[in-house]
């Protein structure tokens, strides 16, 4: 009644942003990410008879917070009537911080949970149930380069290329290790109902997702960078335009920016992606990995920085 797994984040290059069934959890358009492979967070689940209620430990504190949403999950996983469980997770990054810990947490909590329960879920069903708690977890089940298709009435992915066939490596400015102010599923809401942008981001989803597709396809980074800097760019302008205005970044997420566009000038192979959160994300080619990590840790407010390069999706470590 024991399962340990581990998942990565992943990053997307082309956004996720915008429900189209909350109850489902179905994303209103597809998107495409990398999985991250030095960053992971790991979940043990056991199932205990015993238990009047979950508990859940994080980073071996106590935590209440996020609760409600892995009971739910593992309900999905393991059905209402499972017993209790005690769920344990690291992380070994910051959380809640834009950082995509929740796809990594529902991911491996998803697998373990799975592997707790004896089920023995293919990969396409666990994805669904990963989307479920989390629309980014989804993408985190499988590794390298992944499209979450935005067709049918299910949650489904599939791998567009491998970690190993396209290496690039992305330097993760960290600005602010703080929660973000507004969770994701609330600031969607709050950008379909107001922002006079969505339904255009909406429409032209489909024309970004054939263009990184393709750039994938023939590992033409040019295109690539260009196409996930204005799919990003246009998801703040979103946030931005909505009532209540969502502005994530900070002023050096701005300055981290203007270090890419500096290094873009030089020649540099990188480009910038930022999420719900102030921390830039440098995807690179990896011959200028230690450039652009030396240009970013050298931009004034970064406080950390973590260099990754694509991973595996997300896997069962243990099982009794
Ligand atoms: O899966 P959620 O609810 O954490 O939303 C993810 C939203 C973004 O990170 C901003 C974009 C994405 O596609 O990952």
């Amino acid at each position: 009644m024991q399962g340990k797994a581990i998942a990565h984040p992943n990053i997307a290059l082309i956004k996720y942003w915008g429900k189209r069934d909350i109850d489902r959890n179905l994303p209103a358009v597809g998107s495409i990410s990398i999985t991250l492979s030095e960053l992971h967070t790991r979940m043990h689940v056991e199932f205990d008879k015993a238990l009047a209620t979950d508990v859940l430990t994080v980073n071996d504190e106590p935590d209440e917070r996020m609760l409600p949403r892995l009971s739910v999950c593992l309900d999905n996983v393991a059905g209402v009537d499972r017993p209790r469980a005690r769920i344990a997770s690291s992380c070994n990054f910051p959380i809640a911080a834009g950082l995509a810990s929740s796809a990594s947490s529902f991911a491996a909590l998803t697998v373990a949970a799975a592997g707790a329960a004896g089920k023995s879920f293919d990969t396409a069903h666990l994805t669904s149930l990963a989307g479920q708690a989390s629309g980014s977890a989804a993408r985190s089940l499988l590794g390298g380069f992944v499209e979450l298709e935005n067709v049918g009435e299910g949650i489904a992915c599939h791998s567009l290329c491998g970690a190993d066939d396209w290496p690039l490596r992305v330097v993760v400015a960290i600005t602010e290790s703080g929660p973000k102010p507004v969770g994701s599923t609330e600031a969607m809401e709050i950008s379909r109902r107001t922002s006079p942008f969505y339904a255009n981001w909406v429409d032209q989803q489909a024309q970004d997702l054939d263009t990184a597709r393709a750039a994938i396809a023939n590992r033409d980074f040019e295109t690539l960078a260009a196409i996930a800097e204005h799919n990003c760019l246009k998801m703040h302008s979103i946030m931005w335009a909505s009532r209540p205005p969502m502005v994530y970044w900070n002023a050096a997420t701005m300055r981290c920016l203007q270090t890419v566009r500096q290094l873009q000038g030089q020649g540099v192979g990188v480009f910038f992606t930022i999420d719900a959160g102030p921390q830039v994300k440098a995807v690179c080619l990896p011959e200028y990995a230690s450039e652009v990590e030396a240009a970013m840790r050298a931009t004034t407010g970064v406080v950390d920085i973590m260099t990754t390069g694509l991973g595996d999706g997300a896997r069962l470590e243990r099982q009794e």
